[in-house]
């Protein structure tokens, strides 16, 4: 029987010291991490209940891949490509799911699976996994209307593949997730405006879309990232001092939140009962390139470029907590490479503005008057407030986000739509139309 992780404490450290001292016997190695290192190990250790990260022979694949090799007898797996460490029992198939839950993980990836990599978020990631050396990304991807494959046209061909299929559909992700050494899944129905008008797909594809994943990742014991939303965590008052952390109650509002909620909650469960090797990242709003103009920030950009006015629901005061999509991928390659299985981190960058004056900055980089603005009908049940306190991410991790100048990031961002009208423009016209019809 599979110990269920976190049940007992006393009985999960028993497990990872058990895993420790049959470590140490089959490698016969303590590690010399560097300082930075022993640091977080240290760290790592104190919150997980891990016995001494820094004596962690297992840990050693923190360290430089020459030191790596001497140490591990490296298999590559029959049908796949994957590589795996014999002597390591945390890399073993059958290990306890507790062992596995509190250790921390470091490993290179060099075959990603990256579901919805076509998409907004999704293509910044991949773009950001191809920076590194030696990594192959294939992306799953249904191409719905938010995707776009020129997102991805200027990546080399031999290292970036693009396998259109759905995320709910078993034939199709089966193979990727056995030819894959991690999963990090992105594809969604993103936009809560449409979840109003159609609820259904957003059930398929981020609840069943999940499910089948979590199903192929358990069958080939691969690494799984799950991305998720601040949003399923409701929303704050305005006037409130605090912030959501990895501890706040889930209390999501539209059927977009709900169902992205109902996906962290599958992972949290296939980690507990299965062993399943996830972590959970739930980030706050993302602004940059390649955003579809449904969105907020695109919607306004491109409506100002083409002379009309910024819309702004109700009032304008409800709080966005804006962070640059290339931030975001970059918390999600830390987590990824260094992130503790089984735990939930937090993405943000202290970018809380709301909304009437993220209206008024683009307006002011437009060079139009303050005044450019309409307020239009309020979406259904509009979240007031969304903060991110993601001092998890950057203590444990040693995250930072690089733009922290979110007027410098919006200049950016229109600047590159002003450049790349040929792209938004096919689709600029419906999308107005879905939201004048609307009141919107
Ligand atoms: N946009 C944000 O501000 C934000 C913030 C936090 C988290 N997220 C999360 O990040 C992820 C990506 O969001 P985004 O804004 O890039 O979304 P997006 O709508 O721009 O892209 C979604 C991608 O998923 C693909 N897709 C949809 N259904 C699919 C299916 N059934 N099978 C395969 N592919 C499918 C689409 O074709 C598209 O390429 C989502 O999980 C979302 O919940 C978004």
């Amino acid at each position: 029987m599979i110990p269920r992780m976190g049940r007992d404490p006393r009985a999960r450290r028993r497990a990872d010291r058990a895993v420790g001292a049959r470590s140490a016997a089959l490698t016969g190695h303590r590690c010399t991490l560097r300082s930075a290192e022993r640091a977080v190990g240290a760290h790592l250790a104190a919150s997980s209940g891990h016995p001494t990260y820094g004596e962690c022979p297992v840990s050693d694949v923190r360290r430089a891949p020459a030191a790596r090799s001497a140490r591990h007898d490296v298999q590559h797996l029959p049908g796949r490509r994957r590589t795996t460490c014999t002597s390591c029992p945390l890399r073993a198939p059958g290990r306890a799911a507790s062992a596995r839950s509190a250790h921390p993980r470091v490993s290179r990836m060099p075959r990603l699976l990256v579901t919805g990599g076509a998409g907004f978020i999704g293509s910044a990631f991949v773009r950001h996994a191809v920076a590194q050396p030696d990594t192959h990304v294939t992306v799953l991807d249904r191409l719905t209307y938010a995707a776009t494959r020129e997102s991805l046209a200027d990546l080399p061909g031999d290292r970036v593949e693009l396998v259109v299929g759905d995320v709910a559909d078993p034939a199709a992700v089966d193979p990727l997730v056995e030819a894959a050494d991690a999963v990090v899944h992105f594809a969604a129905e993103s936009h809560n405006d449409n979840s109003l008008a159609d609820p259904s797909p957003f059930v398929t594809t981020n609840l069943v879309g999940t499910f089948t994943l979590l199903e192929s990742v358990r069958r080939h014991a691969t690494r799984y990232h799950h991305i998720s939303t601040d949003e399923v965590y409701g929303d704050l008052e305005l006037d409130d001092p605090e912030r959501f952390t990895e501890h706040t109650a889930y209390r999501p509002s539209s059927p977009y939140s709900a169902t992205k909620a109902g996906s962290d909650l599958l992972v949290r469960a296939w980690v507990r009962s299965f062993g399943v090797e996830a972590t959970i990242s739930n980030c706050s709003n993302n602004y940059g390139p390649w955003q579809h103009v449904e969105k907020f920030i695109p919607r306004q950009i491109t409506t100002l470029l083409d002379g009309g006015r910024a819309k702004v629901y109700g009032t304008g005061a409800n709080v966005r907590d804006w962070i640059h999509v290339d931030d975001h991928s970059s918390a999600v390659w830390e987590i990824l490479q260094r992130g503790r299985v089984g735990e939930t981190y937090l993405v943000g960058a202290d970018g809380e503005q709301d909304n009437l004056h993220v209206v008024r900055m683009l307006l002011a980089i437009l060079g139009r008057d303050e005044g450019d603005l309409e307020m239009v009908a309020d979406r259904a049940g509009h979240d007031l407030r969304y903060a991110i306190d993601p001092t998890k991410l950057r203590d444990e991790l040693g995250w930072r986000p690089r733009f922290s100048d979110l007027e410098a990031g919006l200049r950016d961002t229109v600047e590159w739509y002003a450049a790349h009208e040929d792209w938004w423009r096919p689709a600029k016209a419906a999308t107005e139309a879905a939201y004048a019809a609307r009141g919107q």
